[in-house]
């Protein structure tokens, strides 16, 4: 792809000219936990179909647009609805929404999902907080041209999920009596749920969790400098963990049902930092 800096800058100006804050926290809602967006206060709507140079959301549980305004006393960016990989992008067109976040200000990203547990101690509806990652398939999005405005070509990925921030997850979990896993995200391409056997591999290599997101938004978020959280619902057991299928209707099932809880913990989160 042939991007400029300019390029994420026209996204972000067109969305800077319809409010009147710098969003310093951004929230992106994975499949079904949309409804987290509706305690933002003065809301500003912006579908994603009209930000020139945006992608569009082909998948039907994610929405497709952007919610701005106050949560808890602070100015917010939410996406409900992101973009994957399996949907036919690029890794490389994949890092528009959160560079587009970096130029609106956005210091901290909420970065949110339903996986399937590899973890068998875990159960469907669990949230997972995630500490780490491995991403062993594709390439990567940065590869290509560096923007220097937004990053260096090399760097450090060994606190991706911000240390201190993870505290304040835990606190926040504690504090409201949710009973908070942490583990390892194993990032698939997708959109085919995994083998069995492929789930084991993963057990072996230390993984707790699956599923076909927010890897590639945590990679461009720590080369622009902006510091992650992630959040992984647990919408179902991974392949082979249990005898039955895996299924898309499941996972929005366990998604929507959680969805209450999801959203009490990421207010208290937003509260807090
Ligand atoms: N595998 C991959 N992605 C997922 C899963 C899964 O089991 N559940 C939700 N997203």
């Amino acid at each position: 792809m042939n991007y400029d800096y300019e390029y994420f800058k026209e996204s972000a100006d067109y969305i800077l000219s319809k409010i009147n804050f710098r969003p310093s926290i951004g929230i992106v809602l994975g499949s079904c936990l949309g409804e987290l967006s509706d305690e933002i206060e003065n809301q500003v709507i912006i579908d994603y179909d009209e930000i020139p140079n945006f992608l569009k959301s082909t998948v039907k549980s994610h929405a497709g647009r952007l919610i701005l305004g106050q949560l808890k006393g602070k100015d917010v960016i939410c996406m409900s609805g992101r973009f994957h990989y399996y949907e036919g992008y690029e890794f490389e067109q994949l890092v528009i929404p959160i560079r587009v976040f970096k130029l609106l200000g956005v210091e901290t990203v909420i970065l949110t999902n339903a996986a399937g547990a590899i973890n068998i101690s875990y159960n469907t509806g669990d949230i997972m907080l995630i500490e780490d990652h491995i991403k062993f398939m594709g390439s990567s999005p940065l590869r290509g041209n560096n923007f220097d405005e937004f990053g260096p070509r090399f760097f450090d990925m060994s606190n991706a999920y911000d240390r201190e921030l993870r505290e304040i997850v835990k606190k926040s979990a504690k504090d409201l009596g949710i009973n908070l896993k942490e583990g390892i995200y194993f990032y698939a391409e997708g959109p085919q749920f995994e083998t069995p056997a492929e789930i084991r591999a993963m057990r072996a290599m230390g993984a707790d969790a699956v599923g076909m997101s927010t890897v590639t938004e945590v990679i461009t978020a720590i080369h622009c400098n902006i510091k992650v959280i992630g959040l992984s619902l647990i919408s179902n057991m991974a392949a082979g963990v249990l005898n039955n299928r895996v299924t898309a209707e499941e996972v929005d099932i366990v998604a929507s049902q959680s969805a209450e809880k999801f959203k009490r913990l990421v207010n208290e989160i937003v509260k807090k930092i």
